[in-house]
């Protein structure tokens, strides 16, 4: 098939062009080729490839930036969403679209399902949570995807950061009183392309198997790496001085992703081993 991918320099969609490039032709774009905020930028990119898929992973994903430059955070993360399915409306597109776990409140205390109602919390939950309104609204065939906690080979993330803090500090503050599902670029990206191998449509939730505190994720992720004797502290959020609230818990429940393919996603843990091994190499 022929897939336009957007946002294909950033830590997913790297990933994302190794999967879908091994069995698909995929032409990759980037805010150096397109800017997705602008609709006739968007029409031609669609009009010049004519692929049967559009993947949009191209996102304004600074949590904390958002609540700054929320006029931006919105062009990107929801007008650009409306460009995107616009640009495809009539030609028999599925767009694939990526959103986020920071679109529920986090007072949840089991997985979250996919039709639970969303109530975010800070301007990228609200930003992406419009985005997923206009996909819905406007595209006739999608796959929207809710992930979380991303790390991967090809972008700044929470394991890179813990590991040079670990370096250069040498102890860490990490915060014990938010729960998630750290994922595995590379994990997901190999989701999406059964989802759309699979002609999947509709939301699904896709992050790697369990859960753990940011705290309990940083540990793992020194023991894992060899780092001993770095001294790790777990504190409460309101210690730290960030300018987006979290949500406290934010678990997906991935029943529905297990129904349609058939595929568990290994554990978070396994994840982080797999991730190591890579970067290494
Ligand atoms: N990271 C996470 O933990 C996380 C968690 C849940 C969901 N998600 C979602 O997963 C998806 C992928 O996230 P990611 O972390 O891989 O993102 P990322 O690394 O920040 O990559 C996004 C890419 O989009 C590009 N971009 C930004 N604005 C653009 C524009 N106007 N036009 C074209 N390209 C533009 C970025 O370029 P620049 O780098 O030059 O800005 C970057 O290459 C996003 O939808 C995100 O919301 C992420």
């Amino acid at each position: 098939m022929k897939i336009l991918l957007l946002g294909h320099k950033g830590m997913l969609g790297n990933d994302l062009l190794i999967e879908l490039g091994c069995r698909h032709e995929v032409t990759g774009m980037d805010i150096d080729e397109i800017d997705i905020v602008s609709a006739a930028q968007c029409r031609e990119a669609v009009d010049e490839i004519t692929p049967e898929i559009v993947v949009n992973a191209a996102a304004y994903t600074n949590v904390d930036g958002c609540e700054k430059a929320k006029d931006e955070c919105f062009a990107v993360n929801a007008e650009a969403v409306k460009n995107i399915a616009e640009a495809c409306r009539g030609k028999n597109i599925c767009i694939v679209h990526f959103s986020t776990d920071y679109v529920f409140d986090g007072s949840g205390t089991e997985p979250y399902k996919e039709d639970h109602p969303c109530n975010p919390i800070n301007t990228y939950g609200a930003s992406k949570l419009a985005g997923e309104r206009y996909l819905q609204d406007l595209a006739k065939k999608y796959i929207l995807i809710r992930t979380a906690w991303l790390y991967g080979k090809n972008g700044k993330n929470f394991v890179r950061t813990i590991m040079e803090k670990a370096r250069i500090v040498g102890q860490l503050e990490v915060v014990d009183d938010q729960v998630g599902s750290p994922t595995y670029t590379k994990d997901l990206a190999a989701a999406v392309a059964l989802l759309i191998d699979g002609k999947a449509t509709g939301i699904f939730h896709i992050t790697n198997r369990g859960s753990c505190s940011w705290y309990q994720f940083a540990v793992k992720i020194l023991q894992e790496s060899g780092m001993t004797g770095v001294d790790v502290t777990p504190i409460k959020s309101d210690k730290l001085v960030r300018l987006a609230k979290r949500p406290a818990y934010s678990v997906l429940s991935m029943q529905k992703f297990i129904q349609k393919t058939g595929k568990i996603m290994q554990p978070w843990q396994l994840a982080l081993q797999d991730y190591l091994k890579n970067v290494k190499h």
